[in-house]
């Protein structure tokens, strides 16, 4: 053992006047992070860890724990697969982990293995466009999108709000009453990829009436449990709204926009949904670059400008527009902005 990793062992001394000794919290964490040899504390990221303040550091250990288990998960599945190539279940379980560590390569190998086996799999071809870099689509399939919140939807809530520190519903719906101020109720109001719903609670304060639309069966049922929407629509958003004309003063998509790439038919169809007048917030996420990006986790990030010339040539002005942290991803802030544009 290094003499480093000796001074940083937790002491085994008994507490003054024989009392029963509380572990310590090096201890409770080696513990319940299964640490059973010095070989296999990363002390740097533990002194960081205990820098945090209490709740943050918990998550920042779960994030770990799962971490070193995705690993461990990854080398079973590659063993196992040794045996038997062909298995589905596993190469998707194996392109699942290994996504979630940002193994690319590794990725882009797995995801072409199952479409070998499974051509019938087009939702697999937008991340293999995303990791490779090769294609750009102007939007994310219906497919792709289906498929991922279909399967995404039972843990969407908890994964979003516990882990992500999502917070783009309240940020649109924050700028939404920035620009509104007294007028900050009586909306007729859409929500554009509604998912879940997270945003309904905010917008119903502000909405006579209240409509979602998704794509995703699945997201849209847990809409539904939630309450709150008048009417909630299972659609693609183009088609949907190319049936709707004049019918809103208000519309929101909070964190939809990264799975569009181009922006300027979604942009005409609901300025044509809007009334005059009425209010479009969104985020994108952030692309310091020109244009947008489609970036290797499959979703879409937008430069400023692009969102901004893309808004006047839809016919709207800029009411409001900030930079904003939406969530955090793999330990890294994810930046975007929000958005409110103003029908002419
Ligand atoms: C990241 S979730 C956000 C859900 C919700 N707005 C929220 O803030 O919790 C993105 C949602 O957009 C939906 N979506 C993406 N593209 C869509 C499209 N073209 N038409 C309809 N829904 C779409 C997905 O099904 C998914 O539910």
């Amino acid at each position: 053992m290094s003499r480093r990793s000796r001074d940083r062992r937790p002491s085994a001394r008994p507490a003054a006047g024989g009392e029963a000794r509380r572990p310590a919290l090096g201890e409770m964490i080696m513990s319940r992070m299964g640490i059973k040899t010095a070989s296999d504390v990363d002390f740097d990221a533990i002194d960081k860890l205990l820098a945090e303040p209490p709740a943050k550091a918990n998550v920042q250990l779960q994030r770990l724990k799962e971490r070193e288990a995705s690993e461990r998960q990854i080398v079973a599945l590659q063993n196992s697969l040794r045996e038997k190539p062909d298995d589905l279940v596993k190469l998707n379980a194996l392109a699942y982990e290994l996504r979630k560590l940002e193994r690319t390569a590794e990725v882009v190998d797995v995801y072409r293995r199952i479409l070998a086996l499974d051509p019938g799999r087009v939702d697999l071809q937008h991340m293999l466009d995303a990791a490779t870099g090769g294609r750009t689509p102007s939007r994310a399939s219906d497919d792709y999108v289906r498929a991922e919140f279909d399967g995404f939807a039972d843990k969407f809530d908890s994964v979003l709000t516990n882990w992500l520190e999502y917070r783009a519903p309240e940020i649109v719906v924050a700028a939404v009453r920035r620009v509104l101020g007294d007028e900050a109720a009586n909306q007729v109001t859409i929500d554009l990829g509604c998912g879940t719903g997270l945003a309904g609670p905010l917008l119903r304060p502000l909405s006579r009436r209240l409509e979602g639309i998704d794509l995703s069966p699945k997201m849209v049922e847990k809409a539904e449990a939630r309450g709150g929407y008048d009417a909630l629509v299972v659609s693609e958003i183009g088609k949907y709204l190319a049936t709707r004309r004049n019918a809103y003063t208000l519309a929101v998509a909070c964190d939809v926009f990264c799975y569009f790439g181009e922006l300027a038919e979604v942009f005409h169809q609901t300025h044509d949904a809007l009334k005059p007048r009425g209010l479009f917030a969104f985020t994108v996420e952030r692309n310091s670059g020109d244009g947008f990006l489609l970036q290797s986790n499959g979703r879409y990030a937008h430069a400023d400008r692009f969102v901004r010339e893309t808004a006047a040539a839809a016919g709207f002005d800029v009411a409001d527009a900030a930079e904003v942290q939406l969530r955090v991803e793999l330990h890294k802030p994810v930046m975007g902005g929000c958005y409110v544009l103003r029908r002419r």
